[in-house]
């Protein structure tokens, strides 16, 4: 029997033009939380994703991997349009999150429940731990000392950071290490209360225990969210990820469960890519 999905409703969302809990044609057949159907993205002419189709499982961390250039970051960024703010960008074809068109949000709204987090850990410049949090919860409407405090805690203990920042929540987020900015960055995706994170080689910048920590922090996060992760480290994918799905030249070479695609790869294309990058 299929499920109406709804949306967490402590975050107010502003100018949201589609009410996400209602039931969508198509939307809960299956448990994909994302698809992408014929996605192709053009930066100006040249064509860089071709006719993708894509099914995210709820619940889950699915693997984008791939040679350098083949796509995957832009096809991260439609997720949660990105692409927008490029005027050089063409997107075509449709993503829907729970079964409805990403094109039918307000992009704001959009971006708080489609989090995203970078490859280099990017808090904001000049502000302590605490703003990094409480800036965008003030936007998306949190208001109160005690709330906002309450929420701030709450994303850095969903982080794992919280008992490394207690005492200097007040401090430069930038005198962090690398490994917790990244953190802060994933507390600060996390306090908005997304449905769904992106992360973008999340720790490609950072030292292996800073890694690790991350890696942990995932597995847990599977429970709150749907994860999308770009890595070039297929160990990170086998550790961490249910689905994989290996990009190469814009196109979807393969994709399926973790486990099938590395032992079993059903095209010879896959098992050359993970013979070259093993
Ligand atoms: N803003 C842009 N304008 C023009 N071309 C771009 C732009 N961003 C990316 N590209 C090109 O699109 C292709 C795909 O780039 P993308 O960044 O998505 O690859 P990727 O798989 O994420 O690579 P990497 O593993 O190196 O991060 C590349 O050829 C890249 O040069
Ligand atoms: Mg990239």
């Amino acid at each position: 029997m299929a499920q109406a999905v709804s949306l967490p409703t402590s975050t107010p969302i502003a100018n949201t033009q589609v009410r996400m809990a209602d039931a969508a044609p198509g939307a809960h057949t299956a448990e994909a939380v994302l698809e992408a159907c014929g996605l192709s993205v053009h930066y100006g002419t040249r064509q860089v994703l071709h006719e993708i189709e894509l099914r995210i499982p709820r619940g889950t961390l699915t693997a984008l991997i791939g040679p350098s250039g083949c796509g995957k970051s832009t096809l991260l960024r439609c997720f949660n349009r990105l692409h927008d703010v490029n005027p050089g960008v063409r997107v075509e074809g449709e993503i829907r999150i729970n079964g409805y068109p990403v094109s039918a949000w307000d992009p704001v709204a959009l971006r708080r429940r489609v989090g995203m987090v970078f490859q280099r850990p990017n808090p904001f410049p000049g502000r302590s731990v605490f703003e990094n949090i409480a800036l965008p919860l003030r936007v998306s409407g949190v208001r109160g000392k005690r709330a906002l405090a309450q929420r701030v805690e709450q994303a850095l203990q969903a982080a794992a950071l919280w008992d490394e920042v207690k005492d200097r929540l007040h401090q430069p987020a930038q005198a962090l290490s690398g490994g917790q900015q990244q953190r802060l960055c994933i507390a600060r995706a996390l306090a908005l209360e997304p449905q769904v994170l992106l992360l973008d080689e999340p720790t490609s910048a950072l030292d292996p225990v800073s890694t690790q920590r991350i890696e942990s922090l995932l597995q847990e996060l599977k429970s709150r969210c749907t994860l999308i992760l770009v890595t070039h480290h297929l160990g990170q994918a086998r550790r961490l990820a249910e689905h994989t799905v290996l990009l190469d030249a814009g196109r979807i070479v393969e994709q399926g469960p973790t486990e099938q695609l590395f032992e079993a790869p059903s095209d010879p294309r896959t098992a050359a890519y993970l013979s070259r990058a093993e």
